[in-house]
């Protein structure tokens, strides 16, 4: 949640680290502050004030003139300790000669802050996170005392402070003894390291030294490393030095800049199209491998598969919803749909029969990643679906479904959830057609028609301004219900959850069917109820569920099929879109309701890329 980077180079880095800075914005903090190491002297710079801290950083003309080459810089969403200048990370030790960021949680911070208390530290902020310096700060005067000059007692010094942590870190730290090293350590919270030509990088997040790196290394849990300006030491958690191979990142930096657009979310949405074909480009049903990007397992297992659990978090539970019905039907194998957070808590039943496909956008989102630990630990066979190649979600699993969406910046997922869709409800027809559910004749139709609803995006992208004007009329609506059957159910879910994230509108997403066991109490004439009434095969039931609504006095808005001539007849605010088979009518359908949330969201004057409250991943549990 927190923004994490750090520059050692040749030249002056303050550039960098603004630069950085601004770019780990989207994540949305309320802090942020940066460490420089200047003629081995540590100098801090911190301001918390909600999305305008890294203004006031860039105005600081000591910060922007200083030709330090080696320094830390953070952005804060605050967990422990309110958001202030104190409480904004780099935190320093005692004597202002160690600097460190870190984004996760300390949990046990509250006893390590008594026994350092008890040592005779000064600890000055109320953050869970000031104790790793201070933790540092002991265990390097130890090292220097037994080692003296050892290049390497900085590495020694983190590494043992990591003994006493419990909970979640993705750490960097700097100390003014050691003036050309940053030193990284992560567990459960992602930390990327970049090598690039003038000198080497750190970051949570992939998208902030893309410009500067053209080599990345993601760390994995208990690993540290060690880096200079020209070079990356990798050891693991018994500081055994450990080799490694760097990944190449596809995505340009101009992937991750608006490029002219108002906003990164509205870029994205137009990038729907794209991400969708893109996802499905080389995937070939016939060869179900063909679907996963990494494999580390014989294939041939998904024939013994007896069930599928699919977890995931926000929109990319939606997805799972959708893969459901997907896979259920064309598998015919019982799929089980858990929100991640719940899922290891419920003690469910998993053995080596069974399959768990693990869905993040991001692939770092801490509950998804405890439920694939989870589900590790009980021999299922694991599959995760991730748009962030190198991501945690990745690592460890025995196959990957890469969403080729590029980089999401806008905090509301949109073409993450299009490539979510695409390449689970390929892997549907594919696993179909593999275990022998379906013919290879009807999978092949299938696939075609999936391949098709990139084209139906585009149509449905193109109405925005029909769709803006139904959104208008919306203008002051506070009550939302979206409601839909089959299909239209996740689709309901997803556009009630853009709504209230960007719109800050309450907004549920219900079944229709179930409207009438207790939510209908609440409707009256100043609610709007959106119903999903696309042409399936519970249209009729879900006309007379919405024609219950109006009776109650409900304000009722629908999402059409172009080919229904009845409908006008029915309701006035209709947003048609283009007809689509009934399983991929989550792709097209939800489209003129992220219109919605975003027409809406920009009447009442949000910033719908950095919406409060939100952080685009979330690495906390
Ligand atoms: C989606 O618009 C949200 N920002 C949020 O619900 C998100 O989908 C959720 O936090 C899961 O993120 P992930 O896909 O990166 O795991």
């Amino acid at each position: 949640m927190c923004g994490i980077i750090g520059a050692v180079t040749v030249e002056s880095v303050s550039e960098t680290l603004l630069e950085g800075l601004k770019r780990l914005e989207y994540r949305g903090y309320d802090s942020a502050g940066v460490v420089l190491i200047e003629s081995e002297v540590l100098k801090f710079y911190k301001y918390a004030h909600l999305n305008k801290s890294i203004e006031k950083l860039s105005k600081i003309a000591e910060l922007n003139s200083s030709l330090a080459t080696v320094g830390l810089a953070h952005t804060r969403w605050a967990t422990h300790g309110v958001p202030n200048d104190v409480n904004a990370h780099p935190h320093a030790d005692c004597t202002d000669s160690i600097g460190i960021v870190h984004n996760g949680i300390i949990e046990n911070y509250r006893q390590i802050l008594l026994h350092l208390e008890k040592k005779g530290h000064n600890i000055k902020s109320n953050t869970d996170s000031e104790v790793v310096a201070h933790l540092i700060e002991d265990n390097l005067l130890v090292e220097k005392q037994s080692n003296q000059d050892d290049p390497l007692n900085f590495v020694r010094a983190v590494r043992k402070s990591l003994n006493l942590l419990k909970g979640t870190y993705g750490i960097a730290a700097v100390s003014s003894d050691f003036p050309g090293q940053i030193v990284v350590a992560k567990n459960m919270s992602p930390i990327v390291v970049g090598l690039g030509n003038s000198g080497n990088y750190i970051s949570s997040d992939v998208a902030a030294i893309l410009e500067k790196a053209d080599k990345f290394l993601y760390l994995k849990d208990n690993q540290i490393a060690l880096i200079t300006q020209d070079n990356l030491r990798l050891y693991d958690i018994d500081l055994n030095e450990i080799d490694f191979k760097t990944t190449e990142v596809t995505w340009s930096y101009a992937d991750a800049q608006k490029l002219g657009h108002e906003s990164f979310m509205l870029k994205e949405m137009y990038e729907q199209p794209v991400a969708f074909k893109n996802t499905l480009a080389d995937r070939d049903i016939n060869k179900l491998e063909l679907f996963f990007d990494e494999i580390h397992f014989d294939p041939n297992r998904l024939m013994d598969i007896q069930k599928v659990f699919l977890v995931g978090c926000g929109t990319s539970f939606h997805s799972a919803m959708v893969a459901k019905y997907a896979i259920e039907h064309w598998v015919r194998i019982p799929v089980e749909l858990d929100i991640a957070s719940e899922f290891r808590y419920r003690d469910p039943i998993l053995d080596g029969s069974t399959l768990v496909i693990g869905i993040s956008q991001s692939g770092e989102t801490i509950d998804t990643l405890a439920a694939l630990n989870f589900a590790r630990k009980s021999r299922a066979k694991i599959i995760s679906v991730s748009n962030v190649v190198g991501s945690a979600l990745t690592n460890n699993v025995d196959a990957v479904m890469f969403t080729r969406a590029g980089p999401e910046i806008g905090v509301a997922a949109t073409k993450t959830y299009i490539g979510q869709l695409a390449v689970l409800l390929g892997f549907a027809i594919s696993l179909g057609k593999f275990r022998g559910t379906l013919f290879k004749s009807e999978a092949e139709n299938y696939f075609r028609e999936l391949l098709s609803c990139s084209d139906k995006i585009d149509m449905a992208l193109k109405r925005r301004e029909d769709y803006n004007q139904l959104a208008q009329k919306l203008s002051g609506a506070k009550d939302f219900f979206f409601i839909g059957r089959n299909m239209g159910y996740p689709t309901s879910l997803e556009a009630a959850l853009k709504l209230k994230e960007i719109s800050y509108l309450h907004a549920e997403g219900y079944a229709a069917g179930e409207l009438k066991h207790g939510p209908i109490a609440v409707l009256d004439d100043q609610s709007t109820v959106v119903g999903v009434a696309t042409k399936n095969k519970l249209y009729d039931k879900v006309l007379s569920n919405l024609e219950e609504v109006r009776s109650r006095g409900a304000n009722v808005f629908v999402v059409a099929s172009d080919s229904d001539e009845e409908i006008g007849k029915h309701f006035e605010n209709i947003f048609y879109v283009p007809d689509t088979f009934e399983l991929f009518s989550p792709i097209v359908d939800i489209i003129p309701l992220q219109f919605l949330a975003y027409e809406l969201a920009k009447l009442a004057g949000n910033d719908v890329d950095r919406p409060r409250n939100l952080a685009k991943t979330v690495t906390v549990e």
